[in-house]
């Protein structure tokens, strides 16, 4: 763990000080420490398997139902305790200091809560017919007050541990995405199931939870299994750009760059969500064929011959080969497939025009025309985004459909783009103007490269 500023120790001792006094305090007496064993197991059991979504940055508990019911069978001294049960959650990774300051974070915010539920008028114990709707609102200020004290407290942390080298942050602070809008809204959500729980626990007793919670945690594994998926998605695309790119350095960042033009095209047309992702996936393998062209001619700085030429062109369709067997690309097989065809009628491999062209490939083709002129090729630098913003209009309406060539250039106003940096092949010194101006055969991807018919392979 990095070392930690005296502020920073100051704050997570005086969260600590205030779980300890506030718990320490009671009253104990009439506390039913049935409620707060079954709860406390809930919450252990909910730490214990928490769900990490996509990316690694979400992490979904069912603690805040647990510890909002406790709220209402045991009030606020119970609360805590249950909150304080964190403790014992078995994840892996909180170090020591995470896992105290993450205890007294819960118990506090769980105490808090106990307390505004009281305020509102709440009546502690067993929920009963009549309790209904008058604890709803009592309810809905606790769970109000969970919220925002979890995440207030964890903001406060993650502020003060946020070092220049993010390091002690990172060894408190790996719930730093805690402050997302989603994981709150997720914890305001799975307050309400602590309502259910706390109603349900006079009829059925200690199974209220089960009942409950059961079914999320079905739920929830399916999701993770999902969550799953997709990390194996991510790295089978991955390592096809990888290889392609260790192929062919002067792209290198390439496949990623098109990936995210195309993303900000979809996104400006109001393309729906699962299409964007498959867009996403489109752009990072729309040159995947190029590992079916020999590495000679995909190195080569001179004028190609018609059968290197020829060879290059015909990666859209190697590409198909290459990856259609993969079923979640599904649309994206198109878009790579068609990725050099032009409006016009005068691309490859199938010389489609205007509409017949798949909607992906005319979104892939100006991110790809875009992100070949911002970057620095083997026989020119890379142009400015000005520059190739022009030469994208010019193209527009023979090579480019214009309606996305409008859509990106919308787009790129708002959130800009940052040109990558020349690339370095390995063992070579970084190519000058005088080395760029001798080397002549331009990018495929280059608009108003000269169009080349290639009779016979
Ligand atoms: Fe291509």
């Amino acid at each position: 763990m990095g070392k930690l500023s005296r502020a920073a120790l100051l704050y997570i001792s005086a969260v600590v000080a205030a779980a300890v006094v506030l718990v320490a305090r009671g009253p104990f007496t009439g506390l039913s420490w049935q409620y707060v064993v079954f709860l406390g197991i809930l919450v252990i059991v909910s730490e214990s398997r928490a769900t990490q979504l996509r990316k690694g940055q979400l992490t979904w508990s069912s603690s805040s139902a647990a510890m909002l019911a406790s709220v209402v069978l045991v009030g606020p001294v119970g609360a805590a305790m249950v909150g304080a049960c964190t403790a014992l959650g078995l994840r892996r990774g909180p170090s020591v200091l995470q896992r105290v300051f993450n205890t007294a974070m819960y118990a506090l915010s769980a105490y808090l809560a106990g307390r505004a539920f009281l305020a509102l008028g709440g009546q502690v114990g067993l929920p009963g017919e009549n309790s209904f709707p008058g604890i709803i609102w009592p309810f809905a200020g606790a769970a109000l007050v969970l919220v925002a004290a979890n995440h207030g407290l964890l903001s406060g942390v993650l502020w003060l541990t946020r070092g220049p080298d993010q390091g002690a942050a990172a060894a408190l602070g790996s719930q730093g995405v805690g402050l997302s809008g989603r994981l709150l809204l997720s914890d305001l959500g799975y307050a309400a199931y602590g309502l259910l729980i706390a109603a349900l626990w006079s009829v059925v007793g200690p199974f209220a939870p089960l009942l409950v919670l059961i079914p999320l945690f079905v739920a929830r594994w399916a999701v993770a299994q999902f969550a799953e998926q997709q990390k194996a998605y991510e790295a089978t695309v991955g390592a096809l750009c990888q290889a392609v790119e260790t192929k062919d350095f002067y792209t290198r960042g390439h496949s990623d760059r098109v990936s995210r033009g195309s993303v900000m095209i979809a996104r400006e047309i109001g393309m729906r969500g699962e299409r964007v992702e498959a867009i996403r996936y489109a752009g990072m393998l729309h040159d995947v064929g190029k590992l079916g062209v020999p590495t000679k001619v995909l190195r080569k700085t001179g004028t190609l011959t018609d059968q290197e030429y020829a060879a290059i062109q015909l990666h859209p369709m190697r590409g198909l080969d290459i990856v259609r067997e993969i079923g979640f690309l599904d649309e994206a097989l198109a878009g790579i497939m068609h990725h050099h065809e032009r409006i016009d009628g005068r691309g490859y491999p199938m010389g489609l025009a205007g509409e017949e062209i798949p909607e992906f490939a005319r979104v892939l083709a100006v991110a790809d025309a875009f992100d070949s002129m911002t970057s620095t090729r083997s026989y020119r630098g890379a142009r400015p985004v000005g520059e190739a913003v022009a030469e994208l209009r010019k193209w527009s309406g023979t090579q480019f459909d214009p309606a996305f060539v409008d859509a990106f250039v919308a787009a790129l106003r708002r959130e800009g783009w940052q040109r990558p940096e020349p690339p370095r092949p390995p063992g070579s010194p970084l190519l000058g103007s005088e080395d760029l101006a001798a080397l002549t055969e331009p990018d495929h991807d280059d608009p108003g490269t000269p169009l080349r018919v290639i009779d016979s392979l």
